[in-house]
């Protein structure tokens, strides 16, 4: 099998950690038996400089032509001073919306090795957390009516929270299908004590996991999720919510992986074509140094195998060889702490050698 993948380096940190989760794909191919065909394209500030535009039409033509995107990070201080529409963050949202991609999947796992990393006591840790939270993307209150208006002859403004059931119904199906090829449990969390737009999502939700009788299925409401994602943080497998909870559930559970260059997402829509990215920016404080830590990206590299290119085994195995990298001892400078001996720090190209 060949998998054209669609490469997008962009800026600061992004060609060092795309760089080394390429190299893991090329590895993961020859030992698993798949060719990953590249397609280097260009995206956010260097696109800027190159083309004039962030997101340049022949890249949302490769993107869609490919069996999915590797992303490493777009902006940067020297591109701060245009205006919103014009900066190369704006890649990013046309790249969702060019490619349809309604489900965020973020996964928030605390690596054994660097459990002192998390904030948490360890007796609340527990067994460790390996969460994964399914955003939708495209619907919901971030893009529902708002605007300003008058309450009472003061001053006032609104938003609004709109679900239809087809976008409840296929975030759903997202997250029973990949608690199927995790724990086998789905957590939906709402506000369906308040919402009307909950209480829908509520009832569909329960529709939905009647598909699947062999995950089991429980809600929460998002006051109590936000608490039990600090309390007991291991009770939780797959989390499924709306585009504004899933927003601030998914920064909270991120913090307590301990650091930001270990997160991986996917951003996926309703054909297997995704887009798979660290979740940290462009780190333009540290680009160009050898420092970033390449194993969020290298993760994402280990989702697309998962969920676009159906590699499971090839997914599995580079999740091990990051586990087993850390358990070795190595350290990017991020995550190395007092007690890392200094042998054991490594560069950006070291990290990728040791997965
Ligand atoms: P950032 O995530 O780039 O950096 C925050 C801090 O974390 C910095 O101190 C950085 O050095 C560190 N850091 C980030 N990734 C790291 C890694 N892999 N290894 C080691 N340390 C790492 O966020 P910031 O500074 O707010 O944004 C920088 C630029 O990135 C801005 O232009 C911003 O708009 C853009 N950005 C792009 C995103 C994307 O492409 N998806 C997401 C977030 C920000
Ligand atoms: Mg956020």
């Amino acid at each position: 099998t060949t998998y054209h993948i669609a490469v997008i380096k962009g800026d600061g940190i992004g060609p060092e950690i795309v760089t080394e989760a390429m190299k893991i794909l090329h590895l993961a191919g020859e030992k698993f038996g798949f060719l990953c065909q590249f397609h280097e394209v260009l995206a956010g500030g260097c696109a800027i400089e190159a083309t004039g535009q962030a997101l340049p039409e022949e890249t949302l033509e490769a993107c869609l032509a490919s069996d999915s995107v590797l992303l490493g990070a777009v902006g940067g201080p020297q591109w701060d001073t245009l205006p919103g529409e014009k900066r190369p963050e704006r890649a990013l949202l046309g790249l969702r919306s060019g490619l349809d991609l309604f489900t965020n999947l973020r996964p928030a796992y605390l690596q054994p090795a660097l459990a002192h990393a998390c904030p948490l006591k360890p007796e609340i840790v527990g067994e460790g957390m390996d969460i994964l939270i399914v955003r939708e993307l495209t619907g919901g209150i971030y893009f529902g009516k708002r605007g300003r208006t008058k309450v009472n002859g003061a001053p006032a403004a609104f938003d609004t929270e709109c679900y239809s059931v087809p976008e409840i119904q296929r975030i759903c199906r997202v997250a029973f299908e990949s608690a199927r090829k995790r724990r086998g449990h789905v957590t939906s969390v709402d506000k369906a004590n308040v919402l009307e737009s909950s209480r829908l999502w509520r009832t569909v939700f329960h529709e939905i996991a009647r598909e699947y009788p062999d995950v089991t299925a429980d809600d929460m409401f998002i006051d109590n999720a936000a608490m039990q994602l600090v309390h007991n943080p291991a009770q939780f497998d797959v989390i499924v919510t709306t585009n504004m909870f899933g927003d601030i559930l998914s920064d909270e559970a991120s913090m307590l992986t301990g650091s930001i260059g270990m997160l991986p997402s996917a951003s996926l829509g309703a054909t297997r074509l995704g887009m798979y990215e660290p979740v940290h920016g462009s780190a333009p404080d540290i680009a160009g140094k050898g420092l970033a830590n390449p194993l969020a990206t290298i993760a994402s590299a280990a989702m697309m195998l998962r969920y676009s290119l159906d590699q499971p085994a090839a997914a599995d195995a580079v999740d091990r060889a990051i586990a087993a990298a850390l358990a070795d001892g190595w350290r990017t400078a991020d995550i190395a702490d007092a007690s890392t001996p200094e042998e054991k720090i490594l560069s950006t190209v070291q990290m990728g050698e040791a997965v």
